[in-house]
């Protein structure tokens, strides 16, 4: 049995060692809670050609997790997700070395499952039996199915018109879905105000502060799958923005280690015209989003965030990276999201075409070269959400 190589809990915004009993929420500074490793014992442990020989999948990486290696982690099955080339749609926008990390094909359909594969382990681990959450569609359908297989009791929060398929598919793995009229800060809200006072968790993005080791295995695949060369750039769909940070941990953590061959990639938000909080505040150097987005109009659900509760760990990664952030608006997704289907035969996400249309941007206005290897993240199945008309 591998063992645990955690040290500490931090505050991310103060940089203190947390104190206190699990399960974790957030810091008393009230800022995302970040895992520490003791990462020379995690070098001492696994090493590449050790990972090489274990099966597929995010427990591969179990020395970089909060959870030993046991045989009661809570686990659906989870795919390593490939990296799919999508050369004729690049060629067509002006590009040459463009992939899709394609996370449709993770249990319920999302990225969503890591951040929760790893959370509801933790919780269980911790004996809470009560999890709730407020979510765009894709988080509450993700933690209803590791709830369900935890035997957890699962409550969901999302918008009116979050997906159908969404709604149905977390009341069908056993949870209550409340429906909230407006997104999702008015589901955090609701959810505050339905649930009794204690004896359930806030599983909230970047409330707690292991969904986001969870999404850090996006990188760890990443980086493992280039040889332990990375991209140099990656389009990320951002809402509460879990993925970014994770991924930008997961470099820091692999480079302290010295795994890495060549730079960190330069990471990119995209949002959409509709709710652009992120690229308002980098556009003017802020260090955090002053105030949360006014009047919401995108319908690309995952993205619709006011303001984020990590925005500060957001804003450095794009800072430190020497990325950028980019919004697209609704009609350039609908569009995109046919031409790539019928190019190369991949039907990705809005979020994920929402990506691609920035990677377009991209490449006109020249911040990015034509030859750089770029990966955009199709962060869900596109059959998760409504389909286009044309
Ligand atoms: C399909 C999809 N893409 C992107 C996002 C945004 O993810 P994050 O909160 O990690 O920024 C979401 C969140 O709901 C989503 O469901």
């Amino acid at each position: 049995m591998n063992g645990c190589f955690v040290s500490h809990l931090e505050c991310a915004l103060t940089g203190e060692r947390h104190v206190g009993a699990p399960p974790y929420g957030y810091s008393t500074a009230g800022a995302p809670l970040l895992v520490r490793y003791d990462l020379d014992a995690v070098a001492g442990a696994v090493d590449k050609s050790m990972l090489a020989e274990r099966p597929t999948g995010l427990w591969r990486y179990r020395e970089f997790l909060p959870y030993p290696d046991r045989a009661d982690v809570v686990s659906l099955g989870e795919a390593t997700t490939p990296l799919v080339a999508l050369p004729a749609i690049a060629r067509r926008l002006g590009g040459m070395n463009l992939m899709a990390k394609d996370e449709g094909g993770l249990p319920t359909g999302s990225f969503k499952a890591r951040g929760m594969a790893i959370a509801i382990t933790m919780l269980k681990s911790f004996g809470v039996t009560d999890v709730a959450v407020p979510s765009a569609g894709n988080a509450g359908s993700a933690m209803a199915a590791y709830g369900a297989r935890a035997g957890m009791r699962c409550s969901v929060f999302v918008p009116e018109d979050a997906p159908e398929v969404t709604n149905r598919e977390a009341a069908l793995l056993g949870a209550k879905v409340y429906n909230v009229p407006g997104i999702i800060d008015a589901c955090g809200r609701a959810m505050m105000e339905t649930m009794p006072d204690d004896g359930w968790f806030d599983l909230s993005t970047l409330k707690e502060p292991y969904r986001i080791e969870g999404k850090k295995t996006m990188g760890l695949e990443l980086a493992e799958q280039g040889g332990w060369r990375l991209p140099d750039v990656i389009f990320y769909p951002t809402g509460g923005g879990t993925g970014l940070i994770g991924m930008w941990k997961a470099f820091a953590e692999l480079r302290e280690m010295g795994w890495l061959e060549g730079d960190l990639p330069r990471m990119v938000a995209v949002q959409t015209t509709g709710c652009a909080p992120i690229i308002k505040a980098f556009d003017a150097g802020l260090d955090e989003v002053p105030e949360p987005w006014e009047n919401v109009d995108t319908e690309v659900h995952g993205v619709r965030v006011r303001k984020a509760f990590g925005d500060r760990l957001i804003l450095s990664a794009l800072y430190e990276s020497g990325g950028f952030a980019i919004a697209v608006d609704d009609r350039e997704v609908h569009d995109m999201r046919i031409a790539c289907a019928r190019a190369d035969g991949f039907h990705l996400c809005p979020e994920g075409t929402a990506c691609l249309a920035a990677y377009a941007h991209a490449i006109n206005d020249g911040r990015i070269a034509k030859s750089d290897r770029a990966v955009i993240f199709n962060s869900a199945n596109g059959l998760k959400s409504p389909i286009p008309v044309n």
